[in-house]
């Protein structure tokens, strides 16, 4: 019998808060962003979930490669654009549209030769200060790839870096408005966070919108709001069972460097899941577990391949019982990733995009 570990991608979640999302914009088409093997979910497994996009937005090429081998025949953008000239190759090749963020990637696209002209998204650094153009130099860039031969239609597009967060899209918006005002072509300024919580002021600005983490089920602005009230479902479970079970007396300790001590008598349930499974060592004591559906806490410390529970809430619990590390137990009950992601002190795309090769997967 192989380890009871198990992470189930959740296709109907998929589809659901693609519907959702799009209800936030609902005159703009949606790029699923699939990038990072789809926030570590796996382009294949949620594939089906996610068909209702009207594009796929990744990084790498072997990713794009896929999503056409999946017999998508729509649009698929590079978020990124081409690192070197044999990608423009394969973008030919596979029709893939790009986006363009520095002065190399023209020159690099002025010497491709290509029979039919490449779509591409000029990207503006408004105020993020990763790729893009700066504001005062984005016209210029425009005026560059219009005049060559290999550029077909040009899209506008930026990224903003404080959607989720008190300082807002304000100021970013107003840079790229400054400058875009009266050029043509579609724009995409939104992810998850801007989508949702920006809607009214960038929905009508938006040709097409770029959320990820809001698909695949966590709050881009956890914990000010959460996915449930959000509206949306967990797509990832990450369950496993109990493999074995202590008696602790008051005074016991558990685990690596004894960081738990029992106050008294106290069932304890071994978990088989880990750090190299992809269950963050960060997290401490107190950090919610589902045991048969219910909430109980983490004791001592994470380890390679194992975890320990405090049982004394579920007394029918056992070896063998149903542990759920995040999403949806078998009775429906929820544990949000994003409230692991903030006991372990980080965000759920790390715990999606972290689960380890070792763990199998299934869909449902
Ligand atoms: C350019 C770009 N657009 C959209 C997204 C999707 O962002 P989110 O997952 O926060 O919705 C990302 C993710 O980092 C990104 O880099």
């Amino acid at each position: 019998m192989p380890r009871p570990i198990l992470a189930t991608i959740h296709s109907a979640a998929l589809s659901h808060n693609l519907a959702r999302v799009r209800a936030s914009a609902p005159d703009a088409r949606v790029w699923a962003v699939v990038k990072a093997d789809a926030y570590g979910h796996g382009i294949e497994r949620a594939f089906d979930g996610l068909r209702g996009a009207d594009g796929f937005a990744l990084l790498d090429l072997d990713e794009a490669r896929r999503v056409r081998a999946l017999d998508w025949r729509g649009p698929i953008l590079l978020l990124e654009g081409c690192f070197e000239l044999r990608d423009l190759e394969l973008c030919s090749r596979l029709g893939l549209w790009h986006t363009v963020h520095c002065d190399e990637q023209i020159s690099m696209l002025a010497t491709h030769k290509t029979q039919l002209p490449h779509r591409v998204f000029l990207k503006m650094n408004s105020g993020m200060n990763r790729l893009g153009f700066a504001p005062e130099r984005y016209r210029a860039a425009w005026t560059r790839l219009n005049a060559l031969p290999q550029v077909d239609e040009i899209s506008l597009m930026t990224h903003f870096s404080d959607a989720d967060g008190p300082k807002g899209i304000a100021a970013q918006l107003q840079a790229f408005e400054a400058v875009t005002h009266d050029l043509p072509g579609e724009r995409t300024l939104s992810n998850s966070a801007a989508t949702l919580r920006h809607g009214a002021a960038v929905g009508e600005k938006s040709d097409w919108i770029r959320p990820g983490i809001a698909v695949y089920g966590s709050s881009p602005d956890y914990p000010e709001k959460s996915a449930a009230d959000w509206g949306l479902h967990p797509t990832m479970t990450l369950s496993s069972r109990i493999i074995g079970v202590q008696q602790l007396a008051v005074g016991d300790t558990v685990g690596y460097g004894s960081s738990f001590t029992a106050d008294g008598p106290l069932r304890l349930g071994v978990v088989a899941c880990g750090y190299a499974d992809g269950y963050p060592r960060h997290c401490t004591s107190g950090t919610p577990v589902l045991v048969n559906g219910q909430r109980v806490r983490m004791v001592g410390r994470v380890s390679m391949d194992m975890i320990t529970v405090d049982l004394t809430p579920v007394p029918d619990a056992g070896m063998n019982s149903e542990v759920t590390l995040w999403g949806r137990s078998a009775s429906g009950a929820m544990l949000a990733i994003d409230e692991i992601a903030q006991a372990a002190g980080t965000v759920a795309y790390e715990l999606m995009c972290a689960v380890a090769p070792r763990v199998p997967f299934a869909i449902d």
